[in-house]
């Protein structure tokens, strides 16, 4: 197989890794960008010039003209988010015509919202921290037969007649567990006309869509969300989100077969953050993780939340890696360490007194770990121009060379600020057949 010809791009970390900007930055060269999992829980934002755009649903490749996008069966769509969020992007001109959804994603409908809110209020202090946008019910009502799917708008009597079907059970839960006053099916369908109206035509085979492209010689881009620790299988469960997000997802995400992903680039941050509860061996609650936190403005696309932040964890590295066979890594977001004195590497973690190199298989082990750390020297010199990786400081350099080296993945890529053309390719990086020179 033509190793060119299709990649996927997921977080090997807790989400937040900087996935829009690797996906915009590769973007540019692919026919199709398609999302597998998740749904307005993501937040990638994209920094292109004077333009910040934030996106929730629609794939980083939106902003190139003539790449397709599809919203893969895998994810779980907000359809009033999404009019939403194509009203904004055609506002500023971003051409939205090449946007589709496949039939067989679910749909996030506002009782999932309510729901995830009443459950998370429910849970009090062992809430897991939802982004709020009714993810989990959504994913819940998919797998117990009873969601409504992107198919179902593209008539409107199919989408009442399914609205009418289901709507019976999810206001007993709602009024009955949760004292809320529920819904009325004709006012909820009516609120959802619109976006029928504007969503329906978008709904497509996107395996059809995805194999003739493919067969035909075209490039795909799997654009993953959240990242490998938030996977709901692989993740600190149960403080994950309800999808897969690791790299085997994008085939049944999108409805092909495996042997289509030829190549899988783990983006990960030059160091550590998290947001909502769980674990977090690495975190740093003094002022290292403060300077983190400022520095890489480290608060949510999606809800504003400040980020947890911390040093980069080689072991979290290393089992992404692992559960998603990542291919290359892409570093983000290396300029965020400039000027600190030193900077730390988890390397293992120490673990009821023995030291291990491999992730816990629970949580509960996981609180016991603390983190064995290396020091590196820092570096003082603004990084944010540098475009080639020998012209990086030595000392960054050498933080790269271990964190390679730890993680045992080769960096294909690395970013040194939130533009596109802040970005250095690795020499011989695999991913050449898809950077604009
Ligand atoms: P949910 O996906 O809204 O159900 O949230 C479950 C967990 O995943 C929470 O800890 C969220 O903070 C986290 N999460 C969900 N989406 C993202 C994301 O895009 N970035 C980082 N964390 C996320």
């Amino acid at each position: 197989m033509d190793k060119s010809k299709s990649v996927a791009v997921v977080g090997a970390q807790w989400g937040d890794e900087g996935k829009g900007k690797v996906i915009d930055y590769l973007a540019s060269k692919a026919d199709i960008v398609a999302r597998f999992q998740g749904g307005n829980n993501a937040g990638h934002t994209v920094v292109y010039g004077a333009n910040i755009f934030k996106l929730h649903h629609v794939p980083s490749g939106i902003l190139n003209a003539g790449t397709l996008c599809l919203l893969g069966n895998g994810m779980v769509v907000d359809p009033l988010v999404l009019v939403e969020e194509l009203f904004e992007l055609e506002k500023r001109g971003i051409d939205t015509s090449k946007l589709y959804i496949s039939g067989k994603a679910h749909l996030n409908m506002a009782y999932h919202k309510d729901l995830d809110e009443a459950n998370e209020e429910l849970l009090g202090e062992k809430k897991i921290g939802t982004t709020g946008r009714g993810i989990g019910p959504a994913y819940a009502d998919k797998v117990m037969r009873r969601g409504i799917r992107a198919v179902d708008m593209t008539g409107f009597e199919r989408f009442r007649e399914r609205l009418a079907d289901i709507l019976p059970l999810q206001n007993r839960i709602l009024k009955e567990i949760y004292n809320h006053k529920g819904y009325d099916l004709d006012e909820l369908f009516e609120l959802y006309c619109p976006a029928l109206e504007r969503l329906g035509p978008l709904v497509t085979d996107g395996s059809l869509l995805l194999i003739e492209n493919l067969t035909a010689g075209k490039k795909v881009l799997f654009e993953g969300a959240q990242g490998a620790l938030l996977d709901i299988d692989h993740g600190t469960y149960p403080y994950v989100t309800s999808s897969s997000t690791v790299a085997a997802a994008a085939a049944t995400g999108n409805g092909v077969g495996p042997q289509h992903i030829s190549q899988v680039l783990g983006v990960i941050k030059a160091y550590t953050t998290r947001v909502g509860e769980g674990p977090f061996p690495t975190e740093d609650r003094s002022e290292a993780g403060e300077q983190l936190r400022e520095r890489g403005n480290e608060f949510g696309t999606t809800t504003g939340r400040p980020r947890r932040c911390g040093w980069f964890d080689s072991v979290i590295a290393r089992y992404a890696a692992m559960v998603n066979g990542l291919t290359g890594l892409a570093v983000t977001k290396l300029d965020v360490l400039s000027g600190m004195d030193t900077v730390n590497m988890a390397v293992a973690y120490s673990c009821s007194g023995a030291e291990t190199n491999n992730f816990p298989g629970s949580i509960e082990e996981l609180k016991e770990c603390t983190p064995v750390y290396e020091t590196y020297s820092g570096w003082d010199e603004d990084i944010s121009r540098v475009r080639r990786f020998q012209d990086l400081p030595a000392a960054a350099r050498h933080f790269l060379k271990a964190l390679e080296e730890n993680v045992g993945v080769k960096i294909e890529l690395v970013s040194v600020g939130p533009d596109r053309s802040q970005t250095i390719t690795c020499q011989d990086s695999s991913l050449e057949s898809w950077i604009v020179p």
